[in-house]
């Protein structure tokens, strides 16, 4: 109860102050600390107590990803971190669309840079969960493919695996890292930072929702070759739904949470679809309740990823899916997150199976 009026006290904030608020009440381990469902599921060698995990973007400067961990998430993301401090776009920056059910940010890689996150990464040890990292390039870098190595170099010893985000739409010229010119370097630059750092962690990419289907084949292609694990589908996207009504929706910035479920669950079925069981996927974009997770399940998510379910409606979120999805699969008749893995690839087919599981009694 006393969570969910503090979730409906943080909504009167402006976002980013709730948001600033929602990262020190975390770092100071102040929290709901719910019985979660055992949920375990294995990607890239590592095991994970449960298939959510707290998307990047939320703990920006791994400020806060033990608390996190302690709502019940099987992993947690931190960053986009950049190898030096930068401000990020002028405020305001993130905005609630509370009518669509979604977020707008262009904070821009708002970043302490890698070594305040590097002492935050190693004094908090006794953490019980996966921790990945996800770095990105400075936004005045004179070269953004030489910043991926640099951060891995840094702070890839504290991970347990590494997100490559190329994807976010605020800063400028990153998303071309994504095309076949650039990807090459960029995963070249990435495993010779680990060799730096006398690591190997699994690396993952993170991509946009709004790439064209020859540039999915491309990435896939390369990801594969490469040996990167796994590919996180999607970030924000820059596309305006028809379908939204707030009168925010004209900002400019990436957009999150409801509006984006269709389309990125639409995106990682293609990705599953070209990845041919090679590469992991992991499903992030719109994800609220139990039912969508489910969906992005069925169509081969190997994890799932949210961070506007968190922000909007609050840190009781990862229990109240993980509880959904367990009676999800018990009505399915299957005991694993594993069995049930990829067994409707096509989207509309597993979004409506899932739906329709949780509607019936
Ligand atoms: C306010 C905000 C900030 C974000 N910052 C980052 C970031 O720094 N790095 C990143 O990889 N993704 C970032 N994201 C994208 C999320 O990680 C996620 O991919 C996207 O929001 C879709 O998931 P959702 O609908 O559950 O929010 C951000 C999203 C939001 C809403």
């Amino acid at each position: 109860m006393i969570w969910r009026l503090a979730a409906s006290a943080a909504r009167l904030l402006p976002p980013e102050a709730a948001h600033v608020a929602a990262v020190k009440t975390l770092q100071a381990n102040i929290g709901p600390r719910p019985h979660v469902p055992s949920l375990p599921v294995s990607l890239a060698g590592l095991d994970f107590a449960n298939p959510l995990g707290v998307a990047a973007g939320f703990d920006k400067n791994a400020a806060c990803y033990k608390g996190a961990m302690g709502l019940g998430f099987g992993h947690v993301e931190v960053g986009t971190i950049t190898p030096l401090a930068q401000p990020g776009n002028p405020k305001p920056r993130v905005f609630r669309l509370s009518k669509d059910a979604a977020v707008i940010n262009r904070y821009g890689f708002n970043s302490q840079g890698m070594e305040v996150a590097a002492a935050n990464l190693a004094r908090v040890r006794d953490y019980t969960g996966i921790l990945g990292v996800n770095v990105g390039a400075n936004k005045t870098s004179p070269n953004p493919t030489d910043d991926y190595r640099v951060a891995v170099a840094c702070l890839a010893r504290f991970a347990d695996y590494v997100t490559l985000n190329i994807s976010s739409p605020n800063t400028p010229g990153l998303r071309d890292l994504q095309t076949q010119q650039h990807l090459a370097a960029l995963l070249d630059a990435a495993r010779t930072g680990m060799q730096e750092a006398g690591v190997t962690r699994p690396l993952f990419l993170k991509i946009a929702p709004d790439l064209e289907q020859a540039d999915l084949e491309l990435i896939v292609d390369h990801c594969v070759s490469a040996g990167v694990h796994g590919i996180i589908a999607t970030n924000t996207t820059i596309s305006r739904p028809d379908s939204l009504r707030d009168r925010q929706a004209s900002q400019t910035g990436g957009l999150s949470g409801q509006p984006l479920f269709t389309m990125a669950t639409d995106i990682l079925s293609r990705i599953v679809q070209l990845g041919k069981g090679r590469i992991g996927v992991i499903g992030v974009g719109g994800v609220a309740h139990g039912w969508q997770a489910y969906a992005k399940i069925l169509v081969g998510a190997d994890l799932v990823q949210l961070y506007s379910g968190l922000a909007l409606d609050g840190p009781l979120i990862a229990s109240r899916i993980l509880h959904e999805l367990a009676i999800l699969l018990d009505k399915d008749g299957v005991s694993t997150v594993g069995a049930i893995c990829g067994t409707i690839p096509d989207p509309q087919a597993a979004i409506r199976h899932a739906f329709r599981c949780a509607q019936t009694g």
